[in-house]
């Protein structure tokens, strides 16, 4: 048996410190657009991107970009919109909506029409229709013989796409559509129904016999149903993210910050203020962005879900869509992204009397968001200009902003790259790795060894996930994700990920943050996997993963001091375990994971007496079971039902054989 007198083989712990669970969200797999942005239209105001929805010549599905796939066309495309009776419809720029948005739909209804014209959106995949209230809008010009007093109005439906059945409508009493000016008409739907699938459409309509022989000019559509505590993000998405136990929220990326050119980067001032002057920009994941899930629109988020930002900005350096390395910012320029993301902070911090504070406060938010950490850059070993990029970007930020927490994403493990982040700092590691790579490195924390390159710092492990399956070389193969990788999160990369997870948890003067990437995919459109968690149009297909409920029970169940090591005996693996204790001392967490395929005694000796018990446990009936639509919770958390009482200061229990495992002790 082993003897755990509760934990590690570390020195003891001076903690009375807790990781964080964090989550990281980028734009990847339409996770933004077609995601978590509450939006349900696809192409709503005709932007760009033929990558939008349906199936496109070399890019079955969506995939990575890459010289085999090469970006698709990313001009204005009319995907997702269909003309309803006998009309015809087309982009057009004849008159332009705005500077940002000079691309509209021209509807035009014939002479001879009868009956309902209009048009009709497909949504992202189809749209859910439940019993809620949804808020519809867009913008209209008129123009044709008849368009003075001859409407009753203009009808606004969702309906089956597979029966034509309408679930609701709204008619929008308006006598005329303006000729000379676009009109923003706004209302909302009151819905009853509950639709058996999400095969949905949107419908734009009018009555022929009043608008035959006219043309409808249509821009920036809207229609959102129920969002995350009224922000503009999908509600049920929003909880996922929110429930997983997050308490930080790292965005806009990953790659999508950096574009495939300094041009085509994430422009934080081009995701802010009304839609209507929001072009968007070519996404890093082979389609566009509205800019409708802007900085803004995070931050809100943010705040409703009381989850502290950790904000990627833009350093200088841009990826290249055929693997060389990419764009930087030249040193000598490097004065302009430092001014930008000052720019940026005093947007989102500053007061009032600031000219980027009186600019949020016109945009809605008069009080500073929080913002207490900073990111520069993603992924910046790839990059051979970090080493002058980041102490330009580092100092200028320190020196107006002193008390703000920044984060490297190149650190000089092996020193041989000359990067050093002053204390204070944090450094973001990734691994996208083998279930064997997370075994193997549960001790990597134990053994972290402060260095002059990194004292003082701790790290942020930003992105992490059992990726592949162990190979006989052990080698990841990141090349091409689809096919290759594990498809959806199962019960081995919840294993492999616990041992790591409790490899951190066992070192929090260590490490400070912990987040799997990426967070979310559309199962129309996956750009990568695995994904924490999947969802499609239908609110009943969010799939949480296996992953996510490990990272769930290992973020809700904690103490708030991590436990230190005294004696330990019998090895880790196939037994793995970290422990914490609440303030107080009333309870102690015990974390323990069997990667083993058979039960293993387990005796947990403490100097306190445990006077009661309980658990909760992940297994599932093969290691490569795994959650998807319709089978949601094979890998999920369940209460241990047979778990024996503890006796005096030990407690004996057979820890069952792949078993992820919470255990609460009551401390006498
Ligand atoms: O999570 C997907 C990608 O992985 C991120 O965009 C990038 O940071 C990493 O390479």
């Amino acid at each position: 048996s082993l003897l755990a007198a509760v934990a590690s083989s570390v020195p003891e712990i001076p903690s009375t410190q807790f990781i964080n669970y964090t989550q990281m969200f980028e734009d990847i797999s339409h996770s933004g657009d077609g995601g978590i942005y509450g939006e349900l239209l696809v192409n709503r105001a005709f932007q760009g991107s033929g990558a939008t929805i349906g199936s496109l010549p070399g890019v079955p599905g969506g995939s990575v970009v890459s010289s085999e796939n090469p970006i698709v066309p990313f001009g204005p495309v009319i995907t997702g919109w269909k003309p309803i009776g006998d009309v015809f419809i087309h982009l057009t720029q004849l008159h332009p909506l705005s500077d940002a948005l000079p691309i509209v739909l021209q509807l035009d209804i014939p002479f001879n029409a009868t009956g309902e014209v209009g048009i009709l959106n497909e949504g992202w995949w189809g749209i859910d229709v439940r019993p809620q209230t949804y808020d519809a809008s867009f913008y209209c010009l008129s123009n044709g013989p008849r368009n003075n007093g001859s409407l009753s109005g203009i009808n606004v439906s969702l309906r089956s796409n597979l029966t034509g059945e309408t679930w609701v409508t709204s008619k929008i009493p308006t006598t005329n559509v303006s000729s000379f000016q676009y009109e923003h008409f706004e209302t909302q739907l009151v819905n009853q129904a509950m639709a058996q699938d999400s095969n949905n459409t949107f419908a734009i309509t009018f009555d022929a016999s009043e608008v035959a022989g006219n043309t409808y000019y249509f821009g920036l559509t809207s229609l959102f149903g129920e969002t995350y505590k009224d922000t503009r993000i999908r509600k049920d998405l929003g909880e996922t993210i929110v429930d997983l136990g997050s308490r930080f929220f790292r965005f806009p990326g990953g790659n999508n910050l950096e574009g495939y050119s300094i041009e085509q980067r994430w422009k934080w001032n081009e995701t802010i203020g009304p839609l209507i002057n929001r072009k968007g920009r070519v996404g890093d994941w082979g389609y566009y962005n509205t800019n409708g899930l802007g900085l803004m629109e995070f931050l809100d988020f943010c705040e409703a879900g009381s989850l502290q930002p950790i904000l990627g900005v833009y350093a200088g350096f841009s990826l290249d869509i055929f693997g060389q390395e990419g764009t930087s910012f030249p040193e000598d320029q490097m004065n302009l992204i430092l001014e930008d993301i000052l720019n940026e902070i005093e947007f989102i911090t500053g007061d009032t009397s600031t000219t980027w504070g009186a600019k949020r406060a016109e945009y809605g938010h008069p009080e500073p968001y929080e913002l207490n950490f900073i990111e520069l850059g993603n992924e910046d070993w790839f990059s051979s200009t970090y080493p002058y990029r980041f102490p330009i970007l580092y100092q200028g930020i320190k020196h107006v902003y002193p008390n703000l927490t920044l984060i490297s994403t190149a650190f000089d493990e092996n020193d041989d790259y000359n990067i050093s982040i002053p204390a204070g700092g944090l450094w973001d590691k990734h691994d996208y790795q083998t279930p064997s790579f997370f075994l193997e490195n549960f001790d990597f924390y134990d053994n972290w060894q402060e260095t002059t390159d990194n004292e003082g710092v701790k790290i942020f492990i930003g992105e992490s996930s059992v990726f592949q399956y162990d190979t006989p070389s052990g080698v990841v193969n990141y090349s091409n994700p689809i096919g290759i990788h594990i498809p959806y999160p199962n019960l081995i990369s919840a294993l492999g990920e616990s041992v790591y997870l409790l490899g951190a948890e066992r070192n929090p003067t260590v490490v400070d943050f912990i987040a799997y990437a990426p967070s979310f995919a559309n199962l129309n459109w996956e750009n990568w996997t695995p994904n924490l968690v999947s969802f499609t149009a239908n609110w009943n297909e969010t799939v949480k993963s296996s992953s996510y409920y490990m990272e769930q029970l290992f973020a809700h169940f904690h103490g708030a001091e991590t436990l230190p090591v005294r004696t330990v005996s019998g090895n880790f693996n196939p037994l793995w375990w970290a422990a914490s204790v609440d303030d107080g001392d009333t309870a102690m967490y015990f974390k323990v994971v069997n990667t083993g395929n058979s039960s293993i005694p387990l005796t947990i000796n403490t100097d306190r007496a445990l006077t009661a018990a309980n658990g909760t446990m992940i297994t599932a009936p093969s290691l490569s079971s795994f959650n998807y639509i319709n089978n949601q919770t094979v890998v999920a958390p369940s209460p241990i039902t047979n778990l024996p009482s503890p006796s005096g200061q030990a407690f004996n229990w057979d820890v069952p054989a792949w078993s992820i495992n919470v255990l609460q002790f009551s401390l006498g």
